[in-house]
């Protein structure tokens, strides 16, 4: 019988040996998907055994990732914001750079009371569960073009028992969204068509194309979100949406083009600006 410990590291030797970027992480992580161990115990107990029918999942497990499927894909979950959220081809595997965004958005909910959040092309629901789950307060609409993203969705606000206050729609951006919304969150797809068959595989490969495809330039869904806003926003209410690569001063001259009074960009851990937060312009006090 093999040990954990042993299993893990003869495993990430080999994803190293095939030249994959992160064999070691990759390793534990799919041991910790077929044992069930968190990465406490696989520290505590690395004498601990794996069974045959153990060694038989992880064997076939790594056959996958061998031929290029990513860990999340495999195990078919991604910790993203420090919660467990369910993916499946269906949906856009969920970023660490997206926690960005969901720092960001907090960021501009500190002193609004039970706000109310719109995350336009919610794909997992990875963002705006983990605002949700950080806010108890606050409530939120969910909308993707896919209903079958938007049961995974679903299925996630289930597992993080974020039920009652998290809902979901299946709509082309905001058509059919009722009601002003105190801040508007949105990862939206932003590579150039024909930069797409150049992305790593994991990405291509396994993405829904339709949560990458941004137009020939890669900026349209930035001009459809950057005039369909305004008119979903409460006043004084903000935007927070994700960039790509060098896109921040095109995306914020939409923004300021269709109405918003303030932008600025936010950096993620790398120091690429990575969110934009466009601001609408306060209710005019009337006067007298
Ligand atoms: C980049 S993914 C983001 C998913 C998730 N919010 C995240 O950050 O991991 C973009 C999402 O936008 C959705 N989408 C694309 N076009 C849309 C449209 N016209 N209306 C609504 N959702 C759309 C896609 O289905 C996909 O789930």
């Amino acid at each position: 019988m093999n040990t954990r410990d042993h299993a893990a590291r003869m495993l990430g030797w080999r994803l190293k040996q095939a030249g994959l970027p992160t064999p070691e992480l990759d390793a534990r992580l799919l041991m910790r998907g077929v044992t069930g161990a968190s990465e406490i115990e696989m520290i505590r107990e690395p004498g601990a055994f794996i069974t045959a029918a153990e060694e038989a999942v992880l064997a076939s497990f790594e056959a996958r990732r061998l031929a290029g499927e990513p860990v999340a894909r495999i195990l078919g979950r991604r910790e993203f914001w420090g919660l467990e959220f369910a993916v499946t081809p269906a949906v856009l595997d969920p970023r660490p750079d997206s926690e960005t965004l969901v720092a960001a958005a907090l960021d501009l909910l500190r002193g609004i009371e039970a706000p109310r959040i719109l995350d336009l092309g919610t794909g997992s629901g990875c963002l705006l569960l983990a605002v949700l789950h950080e806010r108890a307060d606050a409530r939120g609409l969910g909308v993707d073009i896919s209903a079958d993203a938007l049961a995974v969705a679903q299925r996630n606000a289930v597992d993080l028992g974020l039920v009652p206050r998290a809902e979901f729609l299946q709509a082309d951006w905001t058509a059919g969204v009722a009601g002003l919304f105190d801040l508007v969150i949105s990862n939206p797809p932003y590579i150039a068509s024909a930069d797409i068959a150049a992305l790593d595989r994991d990405v291509r490969d396994h993405d829904p194309r339709r949560a990458l495809d941004g137009g020939a330039d890669g900026l349209d869904a930035y001009r459809a979100l950057a005039l369909a806003l305004p008119p979903v926003l409460k006043p004084g209410g903000h935007a927070v949406i994700e960039l790509g690569i060098g896109q921040a001063a095109a995306v914020a001259a939409l923004f300021e083009a269709a109405g918003f009074a303030t932008t600025r960009t936010v950096a993620d851990l790398a120091g690429v600006p990575r969110v934009l937060v466009a601001g609408l312009a306060p209710a005019k006090r009337r006067k007298g």
